[in-house]
Order: structure tokens, then sequence, then C-alpha cells
């Protein structure tokens, strides 16, 4: 991939502490955007100052919310270096995602290249007080200007960043969840799977609800029965009950989070059961009165892992391990994050690290012992636009 880099005039500085920044409030100060047309297929690469995107009133994302969207982020190592988690599979999540909302797909190793790439440019940016991260934020949107309702001709994608702390403002602390009795997030054969907009703006209102009622996120029910547990807004959830770790089946209806893939994964490396089977709230509240829930927490590249302190539906509580983080949600994070920031062996090889140059270690004071020890990149500097062959 052919990418043009330029800087801006006046590069701004990250920001020297993230303590009380919030989620998602501070971006890098370039962006990274491509384009597509029929004739051209994704092209016109470029990493370039981030700036407000001046589009047609008329434009179809406005209208008809044809947008997708992924979540992933970027690690500072404990010996300065940088790495990603699991790339490909957001590259490929985006891909399903183009496909079901008719926007032209995205090949996932371009994906990852993409990334990859801008992170290097914006290393910078990348965080090292414990607990951050630089939280990426690719997303494709459907450019085409009329108001007739159509698939999409043209495009474009980018990706901005942040860094960020903790998604909830208590950081791991349990969170209380309102489970959803009217609203419906998603059904099967609609865009549950899919991470486009719409979802999200579909819960918005139970989320405000709940909000104003003291919870911290709504957990929904499938669309049909309302009886079985599928995901929360910003993470999929997980039980343990009987001591096997049990979550929702990917049916069409939620996200497959990478999160939740990978602890499947760690919980079977550590001996746990798993079982990906339908959980109706009725079962919860058997099993918390039998004493055999004892731990819930969601899971999410944003979420981490999200102890869940409470849950309340129709006017019932359950109290969860004494709205304490329970044992296995402790040792799921310090396992998920040990590997995501390359403290712990990572037996799947899941991270990704960044061949930085010596010009873009130059810039990151966190690793000054790695300087002169790493390969150098293609990059060629010239007139001050930084090309990447
Ligand atoms: C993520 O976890 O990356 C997400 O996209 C959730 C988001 C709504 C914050």
């Amino acid at each position: 991939m052919n990418i043009t880099i330029t800087s801006p005039d006046h590069p701004s500085a990250p920001p020297a502490s993230l303590t009380g920044v919030g989620f998602g409030r501070v971006f890098a100060d370039r962006m990274f955007s491509m384009d597509y047309t029929p004739a051209d297929n994704w092209h016109n690469a470029r990493i370039e100052p981030l700036h407000a995107l001046t589009l047609h009133p008329a434009c179809c994302v406005f209208h008809y919310g044809a947008e997708v969207f992924e979540g992933l982020k970027a690690y500072r190592r404990a010996d300065g270096g940088v790495q990603l988690f699991r790339p490909i599979e957001n590259g490929r999540r985006l891909f399903h995602s183009c496909e079901r909302m008719d926007l032209p797909p995205l090949d996932p190793d371009a994906f990852v290249e993409a990334v990859t790439d801008f992170v290097r440019e914006e290393v910078t940016w990348v965080p090292n007080e414990p607990g951050t991260s630089l939280y990426l934020r690719p997303f494709v949107i459907c450019t085409d200007t009329q108001l007739g309702v159509h698939g999409t001709t043209n495009a474009a994608f980018y990706i901005i960043a942040s860094p960020v702390g903790s998604y909830y403002p208590k950081g791991l602390a349990p969170v209380r969840i309102a489970i959803e009795r009217d609203d419906v997030r998603a059904v099967r054969g609609g865009t549950g799977y899919a991470k486009c907009g719409g979802n999200y703006a579909a819960a918005a209102r139970a989320t405000v609800r709940a909000e104003k009622a003291g919870y911290d996120q709504v957990l929904w029910l499938d669309g049909v029965e309302r009886r079985y547990i599928e995901e929360v807004g910003a993470m999929n959830m997980m039980f343990v009950i009987d001591g096997k770790i049990v979550t929702a089946p990917l049916e069409g209806s939620i996200l497959a989070g990478v999160t939740r893939k990978s602890i499947l994964q760690l919980a079977q490396d550590m001996g746990y059961e798993t079982e990906e089977r339908r959980i109706s709230v009725q079962e919860l509240f058997d099993a918390h009165a039998r004493g055999t829930l004892t731990e819930a927490f969601g899971t999410g590249t944003a979420a981490v892992i999200s102890p869940v302190g409470e849950m309340e539906y129709d006017g019932r509580s359950m109290i969860l391990n004494d709205r304490k983080i329970g044992k296995i949600s402790q040792q799921m994070y310090d396992t998920l994050v040990g590997i995501q920031r390359g403290k712990s062996p990572d037996p799947h090889g899941w991270t990704v690290e960044l061949q930085l140059s010596d010009q873009q270690f130059a810039l990151c004071d966190s690793c000054p012992e790695r300087l002169g020890s790493v390969e150098m990149s293609h990059a060629d500097l010239a007139d001050g636009i930084l090309v990447i062959k």
C-alpha cells in the first residue's frame, strides 16, 4: 500500500497524564484516510493532519446510517516498544460488517497494514501510564450524495486515534447493569453481528434511561422471546455458573467480540469449562438464589474486563460477589492485560509488535534503551512529506 504522509504545521503534544481525561476525549493530531470508487477500488491512502470532514448534507451516511466501525488498541510494552492485539480479527470483522451493510469491504490484511503504519507514525501518542493505551477507531462510511435509497457506490475509510485510560470512570470497580425489558437492540437476520453505528444509536434511549436510574450499562435480551441474555452496549457478557464460564452464543444478533473470543480461549487454557449457549434471565436469578452464580463480567476492547456487581430486572436485583471483583474476573483481567502489554507469554501469538525506525523511537521518550537496536523502516523523507513504500 502506498501511503502519503503529511504532518500538521503545528503538531500538538499528547497529554502529560490521562488521569481524569475520560474515554475518547482527546485525539492524536493525524488520521489515516483512504477513498473507494468502483473504478479505482480502495486508493489514495494517506496519513494526514486530523481534520473535520466536509460532506454534502445529502451524503447517505447521514440519512441511512451506511457506516461501520472497529475498535482496537495499541499498547506500550514495558521495554518501550508498541504492540497491537489481534488486529487481523478486527480486520476480518470489519470485512463482514461492510458486507452486511453493502459497503465496499476492505481486505483484512490491508486493514492491518493501514493500522500498523498509522500507529507507527503516531507512536508518540501511545501512552505509557499504567492501564492506558492508544484506542484506534477505524471506520468506513458511504460518501454517495443522493437521497434515494440504494447500495453504496463511493466510500471512505478513516482511522482516528485517542489515548485512553479505562472506559468506565471507576476503572475496574464492579459496574451496575440494568437488564432491558422494553427496547431491543438487534434480532437474528438484522445487523446485530455487524459493528454498525445504527446498533448503538438504537441502544441510546434505554442506556440513558438506565444511567438516569444509576446504572452503568444496559444488558440486552433477545428480540423474539425477550428471555435470553445477548450483550451489553459496549461489551459481551460472561457468567460464572457452577464454576463454568458461560456466555451467549454467536447466532447473528450479538457482536463477535475479539476479547470474548480471547477470554474463551484463555479460560480453556486455564482448565475452566466454557459454554456458549443461551442463558435466560430466569436461569440467572435461579442460579443466584442457589448461590451458584458466583461472578459476572463484561468483555470488550474498550472495557477490557469489567466485573459486574449488580444486575437489575423488572424491579428485582441480584448483588454479585458482594459487589467486589471476583477471582476469575481478576484472573482473566491479569492474564489478558499481561499478554496485551507484553508482560506475560503470548502462547497463541496474538500480539503484533511494531517495527519502529530509529527516528520513530527517537520521538518516543519512553524507550531509550532500545534505540539503535531496532530495524530501520523503509521510510523516505522528502520535502516534509514522508512516503512509506
Ligand atoms: C470497543 O470496545 O472497542 C467498542 O467499540 C465499544 C464502544 C462502543 C466503546
